[in-house]
């Protein structure tokens, strides 16, 4: 079985190039095929999750040309208002985008409802409700969402919970939608202001991306677009959280700062220092590492998608902290595997107490979840000794070339298959610490 393959215990260091923000590409590739002319995504993250939108719009009948492998010119004139299903389509969560564009298009769409990671209940209330304000019916049968709308008008919605794919979806549906809608509430972050970008590239007219309050002028169609993603915040966040784990200095470039505020702010109370510049973030790791506490929040607070990549560094520092999960309710199933590596951690309800130890040692593990996955990935290079990881399908849904990147920073980490592979694995670790 294909897993990754660990030896932990020395420090990362170098230089690392972040990939395109896998939760801007969903929805901007979804949205792409709301234009009946030829659109231009360039950025585009090469993992898995993406690799399944694509699929999905190209069923529907989207002409999808790779240019190279970050890079694709979509053509939806052709797609019809089909419904969207298969077993891989249920598998992302982000195929719940083409309920908006397609509802924004055709006043239809039918697609199988969301899976994704199972970190909680993850409801789409707020989506639906934002259809039906704006005039949709809609209706959930035999696992999959229905909405269909006579026409779509503008509408005043409030936002019950601040929820990122509910504002996407309904800014994507209310840009095709006649007259202005207003969403209070809304969520605010840089994946939700890249979305508005795109839309507005392609002729959009969408105001206040980035606030509690977006405000949209319906218009009759969208135009031919060339658009670059925005880098991916949480890929970045997991290197500067592997190099602080490590004892590493590592440069992480193609990121926007500003983007990782919360994150550099943690890293520096835990210790370590960060520094800023146009395009990249250096961190380096302090030699003491100082217990902290953290809540996760919407944007800009500290992001959910970095709760387990800071709980494996915590669970490295002196004295105990606390990390509090406010958006999802199951997002720990990780930490049975830290305490197996040693760990100090208890769970009570929706906060974790840690209590730092010095060193975890190696251990098999298995992923949970996306970024779960990748936290347990820190905590094997952080720990003593050799670690297996497994169901490493979920981290691969998000997370560009990681074997490739943790060693070029010299990460001893090796994909394999099978106990040969695993054998060489080993071998080409020892033979490089000698
Ligand atoms: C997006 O999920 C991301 N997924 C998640 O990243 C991320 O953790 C999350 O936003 C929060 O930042 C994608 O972009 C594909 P939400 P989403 O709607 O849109 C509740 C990853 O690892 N809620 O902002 O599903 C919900 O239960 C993934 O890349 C409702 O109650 O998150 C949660 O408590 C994991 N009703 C909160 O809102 C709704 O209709 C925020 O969820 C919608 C959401």
């Amino acid at each position: 079985m294909e897993h990754y393959i660990v030896k932990g215990g020395g420090p990362l260091s170098g230089e690392v190039e972040i990939s395109g923000a896998k939760n801007s590409a969903l929805p901007i590739l979804a949205a792409s095929i709301m234009a009946n002319e030829p659109v231009l995504i360039e950025n585009v993250p090469d993992v898995s999750d993406i690799r399944t939108i694509l699929r999905a719009i190209e069923s529907i009948g989207a002409i999808v040309e790779k240019k190279d492998r970050h890079t694709f010119l979509i053509n939806g004139a052709f797609v019809k208002d089909l419904p969207v299903d298969n077993e891989a389509v249920r598998r992302i969560r982000g195929s719940y985008y083409l309920i908006g564009a397609l509802l924004g298009k055709f006043r239809r769409a039918e697609v199988a409802l969301p899976g994704g990671c199972t970190i909680g209940l993850r409801p789409i209330d707020q989506h639906i409700k934002g259809f039906r304000a704006l005039g949709a019916e809609v209706h959930l049968a035999q696992g999959r969402a229905v909405a269909a709308a006579e026409e779509l008008e503008g509408s005043h919605i409030y936002m019950d919970v601040v929820s990122v794919g509910a504002t996407i979806n309904i800014m994507m549906a209310a840009a095709l939608a006649r007259g202005n809608t207003i969403i209070e509430n809304a969520a605010k972050e840089p994946h939700v202001v890249d979305l508005a970008n795109f839309l507005n590239s392609m002729g959009a007219r969408i105001k206040g991306a980035g606030t509690d309050v977006i405000r949209i002028r319906g218009v009759e169609r969208f135009h031919r677009s060339e658009y670059s993603i925005i880098p991916d915040q949480i890929e970045a966040g997991t290197y500067m959280f592997a190099a602080a784990a490590t004892g590493g200095d590592v440069v992480i470039r193609n990121v926007v700062p500003k983007h990782l505020e919360s994150l550099t702010a943690k890293l520096r109370e835990i210790g370590c220092r960060v520094m800023e510049s146009d395009d990249s973030v250096r961190v380096i790791a302090g030699t003491m590492r100082v217990h902290t506490n953290v809540k996760t929040l919407p944007y800009p607070g500290f992001p959910t998608d970095m709760q387990p990549q800071i709980t494996v560094l915590l669970g490295l520092a002196s004295g105990t902290s606390i990390v509090t999960e406010s958006i999802f309710e199951s997002r720990f199933k990780y930490v049975d595997e830290l305490v197996k590596m040693g760990g100090q951690i208890r769970v009570e309800g929706n906060t974790a107490i840690i209590t730092g130890v010095e060193e975890y040692s190696g251990a098999r593990l298995q992923a949970p979840d996306l970024r779960a996955g990748a936290a347990l990935v820190i905590a094997a290079l952080a720990a003593k000794g050799y670690s297996q990881i497994y169901d490493i399908q979920f981290i691969e849904r998000g997370y560009e070339e990681l074997p490739e990147k943790l060693r070029r920073l010299s990460g001893n980490i090796a994909k394999v298959d099978t106990d040969e592979d695993e054998l060489q694995a080993r071998t080409r670790f020892n033979m490089k610490a000698v």
